[in-house]
């Protein structure tokens, strides 16, 4: 097929996200700033050259920056229509894709695909067209497209109708869905989304267990997947950068500042890091804290659960709903069991990455317990950060079970009790062994850097 669309640019390599590097906020005097973000895929395209990063424009800021022309290198962000940006990432993707790969829906209630459902799907098939237009346009000849995420599932298949040529990619950084799960969807919303995924020469997960998934799903719902290729690459830490970063000043400081207000001496710490995301079971997690404290009273005024759970996806009813659940929980806590010199709760809910790295520093236990995690880079970090080695106990259900789960602590994400019992174990386990289980997680976890993860799948996609 002849493509008509006009290319623009000549990029080489292309990479296509909802959420991209860099995000503007505008302030009451109309100036406009740019903030840079980080993550795996940031640094894994550090070493890329002739690269473009197609992104959507997610607030006003983005919005305006886009009107007024300002633009970061290698960077175009998409002004979709707000409404329609709404429907697929708050709609779509947010509510109905996300729930189905983290298996979040309480069944009896939930999901119902009703008119409005399909009202959004419609939003969601135009802003995955709008991505695959533009990287049809800024494409060079033969280029390589890495397609993240579930947002943009359709592109694949869309761009390979505009744009034989291409090399396509797509990487999935979540879960993905059991059969039984996944056929919770409509039948023709199961097979559109397939059928736009395996559009990619390749497509991507983090770990065996969910590549699995995602070929039977294809299995049953299309009878196979077709000429795609199933790759599994599992994006490791960033050990150099966490290292050097961990130990700037201000990191020292918030570190400083965090073991006051841990007290006490000798006291241990049980650290926890986390968007404030269903998923993430953070409420369990407290619950387990509360019955550790209960059972084992033992450890009152002997430990404190350092709790970072920053703000996400407050536009959903359900995650402001959880927000205050979490904020609720530890302060019952704190009611129940402090005292004049200890709070057995430290919640802190603004996002500070110096602080999260200084809380790393001081964990003696990480608590990781996500009901479904795609990986989770925490479980990574913490024991490449801890100043002593941390004893990390860890969901069966995070994609890092898989490389970590032999020196972890594993728990049943949905069983409180035994992870009370695992956070004992956890804590009392002696130092030595300690140290040396944390530094083959830390080992495990380095394994593959994220400039290597994205460079592994570049090259494949162009060898296949
Ligand atoms: C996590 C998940 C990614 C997802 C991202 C979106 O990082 O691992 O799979 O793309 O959240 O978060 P956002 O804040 O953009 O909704």
């Amino acid at each position: 097929m002849v493509s008509e669309h006009v290319i623009t640019s000549a990029a080489q390599v292309l990479v296509a996200s909802n959420r991209g590097p860099v995000s503007y906020a505008l302030s009451e005097d109309g100036s406009i700033s740019a903030k840079r973000g980080g993550g795996g895929l940031v640094s894994g395209l550090s070493a890329v050259e002739d690269k473009l990063w197609v992104c959507a424009a997610l607030g006003d800021g983005d919005r305006a920056a886009v009107r007024r022309g300002i633009a970061e290198p290698g960077v175009r962000m998409l002004d979709i229509d707000a409404d329609v940006h709404a429907d697929a990432y708050n709609g779509i993707a947010n509510s109905v894709l996300w729930f189905v790969h983290h298996m979040l829906y309480q069944t009896p209630l939930e999901p119902v695909f009703d008119a409005e459902f399909r009202r959004q799907w419609a939003s969601f098939e135009a802003y995955n067209l709008a991505f695959a237009q533009a990287l049809a346009e800024e494409a060079g000849e033969g280029a390589a497209v890495l397609v993240q995420d579930y947002h943009l599932a359709l592109v694949p298949g869309m761009l390979r109708d505009l744009r034989p040529d291409l090399r396509i990619g797509h990487f999935s950084h979540t879960p993905w869905a059991p059969v039984d799960y996944f056929r919770l969807l409509p039948d023709d919303i199961a097979e559109q989304l397939l059928r736009g995924m395996l559009g990619a020469d390749r497509a991507g997960f983090l770990t065996r267990r969910w590549a699995d998934a995602f070929t039977a799903c294809c299995t049953a719902v299309l009878g196979g997947t077709g000429r795609t290729r199933i790759g599994v690459h599992g994006l490791g830490a960033d050990a150099d950068f966490l290292r050097r970063r961990a130990h700037e000043a201000d990191v020292d400081e918030r570190m400083a500042i965090l073991r006051e207000q841990v007290g006490g001496t000798g006291r241990k710490t049980i650290v926890r890091v986390d968007r404030t995301e269903l998923s993430k079971n953070i409420v369990r997690g407290l619950l387990a804290y509360r019955e550790l404290l209960n059972t084992r009273p033992q450890w009152r005024e002997r430990v404190v659960h350092v709790a970072f759970a920053y703000p996400s996806r407050q536009d959903l009813a359900v995650y402001r709903e959880y927000t205050a659940e979490v904020q609720r929980l530890a302060d019952d806590i704190n009611e129940a069991y402090g005292t004049p010199d200890w709070t057995p709760v430290l919640l802190h809910v603004n996002d500070d990455f110096a602080r999260s790295l200084g809380a790393y520093r001081l964990a003696d236990v990480a608590l990781v317990n996500p009901i479904r995690d795609g990986m989770n880079l925490v479980a990574k970090e913490v024991p490449v950060v801890s100043d002593q080695g941390c004893a990390l106990v860890l969901s069966r259900e995070a994609g890092a079970y898989e490389e970590l789960g032999a020196d972890a602590i594993v728990v049943n994400p949905y069983d409180v009790s035994a992870t009370a019992v695992a956070l004992h174990e956890a804590l009392t386990m002696p130092d030595g062994e300690r140290a040396e289980r944390s530094k083959r997680l830390a080992a495990a976890a380095t394994a593959l850097p994220p400039q290597r993860w994205f460079l592994e799948q570049l090259e494949a996609l162009r060898r296949d």
